[in-house]
């Protein structure tokens, strides 16, 4: 074994479960990217999921959220014992959240009912809406509102409640829904609180250099559909980004005591972020199990090549909400095209992508067999599936039974940021929640997934905790050198859900 392999050896243990399984059932491949790009996991783990979870207290985003549309917005939401609970969504006109339009107060009750059996680690809620008011923090906000709401027939009678442009009064609240009044204007608005149906709780460590590890309580709520027209309608099978416990939340976050402090009459106006050029060059590798709809539970690790703009990825699949027993891996490879700044969504970057070349491996029985047992033209060709051994399916144009189809177009949405800790993120475009591919440029993404994380930053970070210090800042890196100063706008892929099509 040579010498740089040792701390790899050491990560693992520190991991446990996750790498090691995904080590000795990987191919060669596997082993050779997953160990240095694994090593944010120990500042993470161990993840506690909290059953049932336990709702009271503050929370708030750790900063600014786009959701479809795009929408940019912060929110801080209290829980109490009696089950009632008080959200505050403060909107914004810009994707740093600091200008805001309008901000929502929405008061209601919420009861926890089951585990879910559809989204495995979830519970689903029961919610119901006593009131819902809008406070506008500018004139145009006001304009902004009643134009949509004029869009339809019943928007029209709600708009007739609001005061006319010329007389906003800053502060002053108007109410949208009162559940005793029987009237709701939210739906005209295409506002809808569905995302308390469906809630996961989670606990894990923050390691800190001097004062030790610190508790850090993370809910996640339903996600919100990316077909403005289904929002009302959809009832989530997936997550949104995590809110923080206002109490127990992630160090250092400058956004989460702003919001924790805000009210709607005062929202928050987030510190300048840091943005980042595009520069895709290197390994991102997502910093814990991701949860889509419709339900998958999947880590994924992408390498940029800049200078000849091709991709490569690995889709880990796995059965479980804590990605430990995997199904399925995909490989897949291409080309990108140059970035465009996206007039749409503002700080995004447009691109689109190209699969050319993929290659499955199955990783447990029913995989294996569900893919022995097809057509061999529709998958793979001649030949038997084995467990654990990669087969390459682009001679077949994809794997039909995995919903994979070759060559594939993507129209992408990207963005990087740099969080709290100097981390570099990469925002890639949330998939459409219908299963289906944005495969037009009219169908791109107008929000993003969870962030993968820099392998590179990673070690950077790690080689700063004391407790890291017996790993050699030379062997995090590996032995080829990065492009860290890259300049042109790399941008990068994400097959993922839709181009699986389950
Ligand atoms: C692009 O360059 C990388 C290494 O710099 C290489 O591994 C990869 O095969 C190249 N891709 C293509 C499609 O030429
Ligand atoms: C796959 O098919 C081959 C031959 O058709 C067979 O020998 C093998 O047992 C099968 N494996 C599984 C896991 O079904």
């Amino acid at each position: 074994m040579p010498a740089a392999m040792l701390p790899y050896a050491r990560v693992l243990v520190l991991l446990g479960a996750l790498t090691a399984e995904a080590a000795r059932t990987a191919g060669g491949s596997f082993l050779r990217w997953e160990p240095r790009c694994q090593q944010l996991l120990p500042s993470r783990s161990p993840i506690t999921t909290l059953l049932p979870p336990r709702l009271n207290g503050p929370w708030v985003s750790t900063g600014c959220e786009v959701r479809p549309g795009p929408e940019f917005l912060t929110r801080s939401y209290t829980f109490y014992p009696s089950h009632l609970f008080r959200a505050l969504q403060f909107y914004y006109g810009d994707p740093l959240c600091r200008e805001p339009a309008h901000s929502l107060l929405i008061k209601g009750k919420v009861r926890l009912r089951r585990a879910s059996w559809v989204t495995r680690g979830a519970t689903e809620a029961n919610y119901h809406l006593h009131k819902v008011g809008v406070v506008f923090h500018s004139h145009q906000a006001l304009l902004d509102v009643i134009s949509r709401l004029k869009q339809s027939p019943a928007g029209r009678d709600c708009a007739q409640r609001l005061p006319p442009a010329q007389a906003w009064q800053p502060g002053a609240l108007y109410e949208l829904l009162s559940a005793r009044a029987g009237q709701d204007c939210t739906a005209a608005l295409g506002f809808s609180m569905h995302e308390l149906s469906l809630v996961r709780l989670q606990r894990s460590l923050q390691p800190q250099p001097l004062i030790g590890p610190r508790l850090v309580e993370e809910l996640f709520l339903g996600d919100i559909h990316t077909d403005s027209v289904e929002r009302q309608h959809y009832r989530p099978t997936g997550y949104q980004r995590p809110l923080q416990s206002a109490l127990h939340h992630a160090h250092p976050c400058p956004a989460c005591s702003l919001i924790a402090f805000s009210d709607e009459r005062h929202p928050p106006v987030l510190p300048p972020g840091a943005v980042l050029p595009l520069h895709l060059d290197g390994r991102w590798v997502s910093p814990g199990c991701e949860v889509r709809p419709a339900v998958l539970f999947l880590t994924r690790l992408f390498t940029f090549h800049g200078h000849n703009r091709s991709w490569e990825g690995y889709y880990h699949h796995f059965s479980d909400p804590a990605c430990q027993q995997p199904t399925f891996t995909i490989y897949a490879a291409g080309h990108y095209t140059p970035g465009m700044p996206s007039a749409k969504v503002l700080g995004g970057t447009e691109l689109a992508f190209q699969v050319t070349q993929a290659r499955v491996t199955p990783m447990d029985q029913v995989t294996t067999a569900m893919l022995n047992f097809s057509e061999p033209s529709s998958c793979g060709g001649p030949g038997a599936w084995s467990l654990g051994t990669e087969r390459d399916i682009t001679a077949t144009n994809g794997c039909l039974p995995l919903g994979i189809r070759l060559p594939h177009v993507e129209y992408e949405l990207f963005k990087m940021e740099r969080d709290s800790l100097g981390q570099s993120l990469l925002f890639i475009g949330q998939r459409p929640t219908d299963g289906s591919s944005p495969s037009t440029p009219e169908r791109r993404p107008t929000s993003y997934q969870s962030p993968l994380v820099l392998c590179d930053g990673i070690a950077r970070d790690l080689s700063r905790a004391p407790e890291h210090r017996l790993l050699p800042q030379q062997s995090l890196k590996g032995g080829e050198p990065y492009s860290t100063v890259a300049r042109i706008p790399f941008l990068l892929l994400i097959p993922g859900l839709a181009f699986l099509q389950l």
